[in-house]
């Protein structure tokens, strides 16, 4: 088989740190054993996240010179509005600074107290904005998302039956929309499938409940329904995309993500009174309604940025390389979920630290011994992510105790995937010398960005 490259060269680089062992030691010492807490400046490789990550093009780079910061009626807002248009195919769009700012404005406005938000499993902000405003979050993700090892290819699906239990037991009323991801971030990033998209869309619109896909992720959905689902393989990623997106009634969007910036967001609908109202709470916690928390030249990049995402070797190569860190590891024997997602590879620090509690919080101990062996930075993505019960005050114990390697879009080589392949499995054969961390400081609230550890 012959290789592919990135369908990229590189116009301007950011050199590297690269500390020694002592070093890193002392910088995780003093980050209190929680990559969140590590400098940028001590990362080799930052794998903690995708989101507002992403290298821009040349030609992103150069519109940023022709923003229009008119603080109304801004040119650059129109391209924006076209693009999500043209490319996603909504009637009507409101810019936000990041993809909670939709979130807020959704949820304020759809939610009364007492209802139901259905979700093919959740994510932090999303579900937190659903609770805030008196909604239940109820998981309709098919079982296999909650187990590392079974093999699906569409992962992310709605358990339609779940879905259809919850509008029997509640009644659709209290159901004011289905949030549905494409992909599922926590599941692994894991994709939905067209035809199930197509068949919630179907039995939703029978009990007149919206759908509001959360589309962060969208382009590298529409990549996998390309390669996996039948008669899909010779139509174009836009096209995919497009269809996609018919199956729903409006989306939210993080545009650090798959709209290929640093920063921005959008709310987007077909229905014009929902557009209205929500464009009078833009104006209260965004800004005008033509820029929406975005600088005109931030506009002009994600306009850019929505349609170069879309290009058919962009995204081949995206999730060509995740999956090129995601199978060496697969090879060696590593335990991570499966299959490979679209952003991120999981590893499974359960079974990767079977010496280990959960109490002694083998996510987080693996993180930090990822850093400490090559400088990579990781994200735990476990029982410190989860959090205690309201309630009992006990630890939540997940299922999943996971660390995530998340690849930012077009900023690495596969050199670099390499190299963080070679670092996770020299610390595979050394597993039984990494020990559990116990928690020293523990924020009150989304205690993982802030909590301190040190080693038992
Ligand atoms: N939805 C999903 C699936 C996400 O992954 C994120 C962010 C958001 C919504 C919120 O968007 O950050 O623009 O406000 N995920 C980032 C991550 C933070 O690291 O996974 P935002």
């Amino acid at each position: 088989k012959r290789r592919t490259a990135e369908p990229f060269k590189i116009k301007s680089v950011e050199t590297l740190a690269m500390l020694s062992y002592e070093e890193r030691k002392q910088s995780l010492q003093q980050a209190g054993y929680n990559t969140f807490l590590i400098d940028s400046k001590d990362v080799y490789i930052d794998l903690l996240t995708d989101s507002g990550t992403t290298a821009m093009s040349d030609a992103q780079w150069g519109a940023l010179m022709t923003g229009d910061e008119a603080y109304a009626g801004s040119k650059s807002w129109k391209k924006l509005e076209k693009a999500v248009r043209d490319v996603y195919g909504y009637q009507f769009v409101l810019p936000t600074h990041q993809g909670r700012g939709a979130e807020n404005i959704l949820s304020q406005l759809k939610i009364q107290k007492g209802d139901y938000v259905p979700g093919n499993m959740y994510f932090t902000t999303t579900r937190a904005h659903q609770e805030m405003n008196g909604a239940t979050f109820v998981d309709i993700i098919i079982d296999e998302a909650h187990d590392p090892t079974i093999e699906h290819p569409f992962k992310g699906n709605v358990d339609l039956a779940k879905l259809q239990r919850l509008i029997d037991k509640v009644g659709a009323e209290k159901i004011p929309y289905v949030c549905l991801a494409v992909t599922v971030n926590l599941a692994g990033g894991q994709p939905v499938s067209m035809e199930n998209m197509k068949e919630v869309y179907e039995l939703c619109q029978k009990h007149d409940i919206d759908v509001m896909l959360d589309a962060t992720r969208c382009v590298e959905n529409a990549f996998f329904i390309k390669e996996r689902e039948a008669g899909q393989a010779n139509r174009s990623i836009a096209a995919i995309l497009k269809e996609m997106m018919s199956y729903s009634d409006g989306c939210t969007m993080s545009g650090k993500k798959d709209c290929l910036v640093n920063i921005g967001g959008f709310l987007a609908m077909n229905d014009e009174d929902l557009y209205i109202r929500s464009r009078e709470l833009v104006v209260v916690y965004e800004g005008m309604p033509s820029y929406g928390g975005m600088a005109g030249r931030d506009m002009e990049a994600m306009a850019i940025g929505i349609r170069e995402a879309v290009d058919d070797h962009y995204i081949a190569h995206r999730i060509g390389q995740v999956r090129h860190l995601g199978q060496q590891l697969i090879d060696a024997g590593i335990p991570v979920v499966k299959p490979i997602g679209g952003h991120a590879v999981f590893l499974d620090a359960r079974a990767f630290l079977p010496h280990l509690s959960q109490e002694e919080f083998p996510a987080q101990a693996l993180a930090a011994a990822l850093y400490l062996d090559s400088g990579v930075r990781s994200m735990e993505r476990g029982i410190v992510s989860a959090g205690r019960d309201i309630t009992t005050g006990n630890h939540n114990k997940p299922n999943l105790e996971l660390v995530r390697l998340t690849i930012p879009r077009r900023v690495y080589t596969n050199n670099h995937m390499d190299v963080v392949v070679d670092s996770i499995v020299d610390l595979y054969e050394k597993r039984d010398a990494i020990c559990g961390l116990k928690m020293d400081y523990e924020p009150p609230t989304l205690r993982f960005f802030n909590a301190r550890f040190s080693p038992l």
